[in-house]
């Protein structure tokens, strides 16, 4: 472990569990590329000590952490300050820490997914016809900024209808979003269908009638899968679609807002996406 009182500045990712988190392989990439000199490292928080683990790694002088599952929510009651993105969302991944105390909360998922998607897919957001599968908090972090790029319809279907009403709802003031149960959604062809659903944890898919699907609609899984394709992407590849991306490109975009929002750098996401996938 890091000696907190070393000269290096200490950054971390906070969750439980989080030995799996690809974020400290990602963030020395970004260190090692653009010559600063951090430590990041995987810091596993139990469950109900979420707030005195942030107070201590406070007064260890840790700069920043990133935050991830289930502690994103709490994370974000705990900070004195928050961007409109992190308030949005309603959940916190990135903290900037100050020795005095203050505690910044914001949220780079959404900006990672939108990136991912539009700069290094090429895959429009503006004007496309948008479905999304879930309505949990992964979702409810991805919607401002993908109504942000005025798509021209966004359909939000969830096992539970009142779940994506209650999004709809909240981000109405930024767009419209109609929602759907999966046995309704409208038959159209989408351009872009996002699964952010958690049902790839446990291999399922949700229940996506396949008549959505063009060979040219872009399936795209916010979870991602570094040995295999995820159960999602495989489903989608199988209905002949020619384009379904994981969200490691995701992942690697959010973790690189945080570390510029840290540090002030940008870095080379393609290049880290290159060395995790050949690693
Ligand atoms: P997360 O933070 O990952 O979004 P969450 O807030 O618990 O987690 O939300 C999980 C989402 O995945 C929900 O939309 C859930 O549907 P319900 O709201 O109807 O429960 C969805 N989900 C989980 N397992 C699923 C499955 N097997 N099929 C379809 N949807 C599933």
């Amino acid at each position: 472990m890091t000696d907190p009182r070393s000269e290096i500045d200490a950054y971390g990712v906070v969750g439980n569990p989080v030995s799996h988190s690809l974020s400290p392989k990602i963030h020395k990439l970004f260190a090692a590329q653009s010559d600063q000199p951090i430590s990041y490292e995987a810091l596993e928080i139990k469950i109900d000590e979420f707030a005195s683990s942030l107070a201590r790694l406070q007064q260890q002088n840790y700069l920043g952490l990133n935050v991830t599952v289930p502690f994103k929510q709490q994370a974000w009651q705990l900070c004195n300050q928050r961007t409109s993105r992190a308030e949005l969302a309603g959940a916190v991944n990135t903290l900037l820490l100050s020795p005095n105390g203050g505690l910044t909360g914001d949220n780079t998922d959404g900006i990672g997914l939108v990136r991912d998607l539009v700069k290094n897919r090429q895959v429009p957001i503006k004007d496309q016809k948008i479905l999304i599968l879930g309505a949990g908090g992964a979702v409810r972090g991805i919607l401002a900024p993908i109504l942000a790029e005025n798509p021209n319809q966004v359909i939000i279907a969830n096992r539970t209808v009142e779940k994506a009403q209650t999004l709809a709802d909240d981000f109405g003031n930024l767009g419209e979003i109609s929602v759907s149960a999966y046995t309704k959604i409208e038959p159209i062809k989408f351009d872009l269908v996002i699964n952010g659903t958690a049902a790839g944890l446990s291999n399922e898919l949700p229940p996506i009638p396949e008549e959505v699907l063009s060979m040219n609609t872009i399936c795209y899984d916010l979870m991602y899968n570094i040995q295999a394709n995820t159960t999602f992407v495989d489903w989608a590849l199988k209905q002949g679609v020619t384009k379904a991306f994981d969200g490691l490109g995701m992942l690697i975009e959010q973790a690189a807002e945080s570390f510029r929002l840290w540090r002030g750098v940008n870095v080379d996401t393609q290049a880290v996406a290159r060395s995790l996938r050949n690693a």
